[in-house]
């Protein structure tokens, strides 16, 4: 039985399997609309989410399957006290597959070891987001036709941004990537992902606070929000929320097609006036996550269709 608990659980033929069965799904949804007839789907958040497990729920409707969804924290038996573990045993009897979201690092790790039913990470604390990368892969395959020989810029909160930190272990797999790694000097990248995947794989990277200067390099330009809830104090938070915000000015050096990634939600990073440039692909990135997570449910539930 497979889960998804780190990008890394894919191999990349995997995620070329994935990416050709979303661009099936674009082509022709009422083919898959009932390859999941009778299955259900849990989605057990027990962090805020309106994306992701809309997205989740949206992605087994579309397959004919079915959700059984707890939202939130409070309104489940974890605030009762029972443990992880348990609460995945218990699911296994209702459910066909998981999908958890929760603010403690390693959570679905310990529910998938526990489950008797594929566990997919829907984002674990500050660690990682494997189902959001999918969404950015699709993303950047369907505005730039590949994955290899791109300049990725990664801005804003890349200390506890789960969603950079998986991004940056799916693209250095990929030939000719490169990153410049964006950020204040307190929200820099964690060593544990500069050495463990960008060292280790030799992946080019270069560190920098000046998000201008970087600008004309990128091919793809991926801003994230400052993490306000990992965050041990508001005051750190205020002084470093504004610390990017992409401007149509800010634009007029950037490549004319570069694309521009967020993860959602938006706080004030990008400028709305921005919304409407082609250039913006993070309304697009909402609806590839949807296609990508009804791949992934068919792979992990091993549905052929
Ligand atoms: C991201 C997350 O939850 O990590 N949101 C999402 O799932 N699209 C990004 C964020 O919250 O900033």
């Amino acid at each position: 039985m497979r889960n998804l608990i780190s990008i890394t659980d894919l191999s990349v033929q995997e995620i070329e399997e994935l990416i050709r069965t979303a661009y099936r799904i674009i082509e022709d949804p009422a083919h898959f609309a009932h390859v999941c007839d009778g299955k259900k789907l849990a989605t057990l958040f027990f962090e805020p989410s309106t994306r992701t497990r809309l997205s989740f729920e949206a992605a087994m409707y579309e397959l004919g399957g079915h959700v059984l969804s707890v939202a939130g924290a409070g309104s489940s038996s974890a605030s009762k006290g029972e443990s992880v573990a348990d609460t995945a045993k218990v699911v296994s009897c209702y459910a066909d597959i998981i999908a958890m979201r929760h603010p403690k690092e390693g959570a679905p790790q310990v529910a998938a070891i526990n489950a008797s039913i594929p566990v997919i990470n829907a984002g674990d604390g500050g660690h990682n987001h494997p189902t959001q990368t999918l969404a950015d892969l699709l993303t950047i395959h369907r505005e730039k036709g590949r994955l290899q020989d791109l300049t990725i810029g990664l801005c804003g909160d890349l200390k506890f941004g789960r969603t950079v930190h998986s991004l940056i272990q799916a693209m250095s797999r990929y030939t000719g990537v490169r990153f410049v790694l964006i950020s204040p000097e307190e929200l820099m990248l964690p060593s544990y992902v500069k050495h463990d995947v960008l060292e280790k794989y030799h992946v080019p990277y270069e560190e920098t606070t000046d998000l201008e200067s970087a600008m004309p390099s990128l091919d793809v330009l991926y801003m994230t929000r400052v993490q306000r809830e990992r965050f041990f104090n508001e005051e750190d938070y205020l002084r470093l929320k504004d610390s990017y915000i992409l401007t149509p000015q800010k634009l007029k050096n950037a490549k004319p097609d570069m694309n521009i990634l967020h993860p959602l939600p938006r706080v004030n990073e990008i400028s709305v006036a921005i919304d409407d440039d082609p250039r913006a692909c993070y309304f697009k990135q909402v609806l590839n996550g949807k296609y990508m997570r009804m791949a992934l449910i068919l792979k992990l539930l091993e549905v052929e269709a």
